[in-house]
């Protein structure tokens, strides 16, 4: 049996080390499963599994713990770990030996209140169903999943990354406390380690930027450079490729969205990026996706015509939209086209009244975790070779980065 995460136990650098069998658990699960018909699929990638399991596992275990009236400064370095070996259930690519890791469970719980989001529904969202290839949003290189219900975005690190997460996280949650969560910044919402046959993966859970049901059909990765900023030929043959600056103004693009919500977008982009600058974070993007709604209206009539039975294993891929009505949690009326709820996809603004097509757009700052120091030395050196020595980017640091790509998002919207 476990041994719950005490509250005591969870406040220093404690490792919960179990040899877990799994087998001997009895059932008890929670009302919240009970009330849906739960298919459990698991992944027929076997680290998937075991972030489903984790995932699982973490948020039985949270639910054991007190909600402490404020985090400690311990809470920033904690962690648990489990290892199990001899995993019964050993079939449909669950590994019989694993270990799973997560880092500052006590912290990412308190982001995830402070972003609107309940732990039942997290671990639903990630359990219940394997979660999708993606094809990436963002830095290139990343590997990228979402859950099967399309809410978060579950992206794999390097240790890198989990130690400038680390260095950042008591500043970040601090932020996200002054701004009640209302950012354009990443919401992080989980941090985990797994090891498999001895491989080591770090994945980080955030907050889908895109909807969960509104589909995108054009997206762009901004940054305010105009240096090697436009799509290769190889990205436009992709089905959903990601364009860039220089794609977003030879295409025209605009964004319209009116006075307001212009406004209240510009005011939480200048605080985020300030705070970005203060960290010495830079080369971070704005992620623009663009959904057409009369577009998007067709493409569902068309495909209602050849709609096959695809149930079963979900790890198709992009291609496979998991969005079957039986697996919404939500019993809320259903939306109509063009609508959103804006407590789920809370980045998407409705395009104003003189747009010539009725749009929703989703924009937010991805790919935050780049420090000045550490890596920017190789990527400048790239640079320099590549575009010479005035290139433009080798003359930018943190603050400058966060000016001059403010200002290129205010054109943008203009
Ligand atoms: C999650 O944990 C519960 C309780 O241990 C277990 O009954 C359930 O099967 C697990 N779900 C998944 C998807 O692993
Ligand atoms: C709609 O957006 C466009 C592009 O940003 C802008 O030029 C126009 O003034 C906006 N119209 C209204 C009614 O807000």
């Amino acid at each position: 049996m476990f041994s719950a995460c005490s509250q005591a136990k969870c406040r220093g650098r404690v490792i919960i080390d179990i040899a877990a069998s799994i087998a001997s658990k009895t059932k008890t699960k929670k009302k919240h499963f009970v009330a849906q018909k739960v298919k459990l699929f698991r992944a027929s990638d076997p680290l998937l599994s075991v972030l489903m399991w984790g995932v699982n596992h973490s948020i039985n275990e949270l639910s054991h713990v007190q909600i402490p009236i404020m985090l400690m400064p311990d809470d920033f370095k904690a962690y648990s770990k489990i290892k199990v070996d001899n995993h019964l259930f050993n079939k449909e690519n669950m590994p019989s030996h694993f270990k799973f890791k997560e880092y500052c469970p006590l912290v990412f719980r308190n982001l995830r209140e402070r972003f609107g989001i309940d732990d039942q529904d997290f671990q639903n969202s990630l359990t219940r169903a394997a979660p999708l290839n993606s094809d990436s949003q963002g830095r290139s290189g990343a590997r990228f999943h979402t859950s099967y219900d399309k809410r978060y975005v579950i992206k794999t690190i390097t240790s890198e990354d989990v130690a400038e997460m680390h260095n950042i996280l008591k500043k970040y949650h601090q932020f996200i406390v002054e701004c009640h969560g209302n950012t354009l910044l990443p919401q992080f919402l989980g941090m985990y380690r797994l090891t498999v046959d001895g491989d080591e993966t770090y994945m980080i859970v955030t907050r889908n930027v895109f909807s969960h049901r509104l589909s995108v059909y054009k997206k762009y990765d901004l940054k305010g450079s105009t240096v090697a900023r436009e799509a290769s030929d190889k990205e436009k043959a992709k089905e959903l490729p990601t364009y860039k600056d220089n794609d977003f103004i030879n295409d025209g693009q605009k964004i319209y969205i009116d006075d307001d919500n212009k406004k209240m977008f510009l005011e939480k982009l200048r605080k985020d990026v300030e705070f970005l600058a203060q960290l010495k974070l830079m080369d971070y993007s704005l992620l623009v996706g663009i959904h057409d709604v009369e577009r998007a209206e067709q493409e569902e009539v068309e495909s209602e015509d050849n709609e096959g039975d695809d149930e079963g294993e979900s790890d198709g891929g992009i291609g496979t939209p998991p969005d079957s009505p039986s697996n919404t949690l939500d019993s809320t009326k259903p939306l109509s086209p063009g609508e959103f709820d804006p407590t789920i996809d809370v980045y998407a603004i409705k395009s104003n009244d003189s747009a010539p097509r009725k749009e929703v757009y989703f924009m937010a700052v991805i790919d935050i975790l780049q420090h000045y120091d550490a890596k920017k030395k190789a990527a400048h050196a790239a640079k320099t070779v590549k575009h010479g020595a005035g290139a433009e980017i080798s003359t930018v640091n943190p603050e400058q980065y966060s000016k001059r790509f403010y200002d290129f998002i205010t054109t943008i919207l203009s």
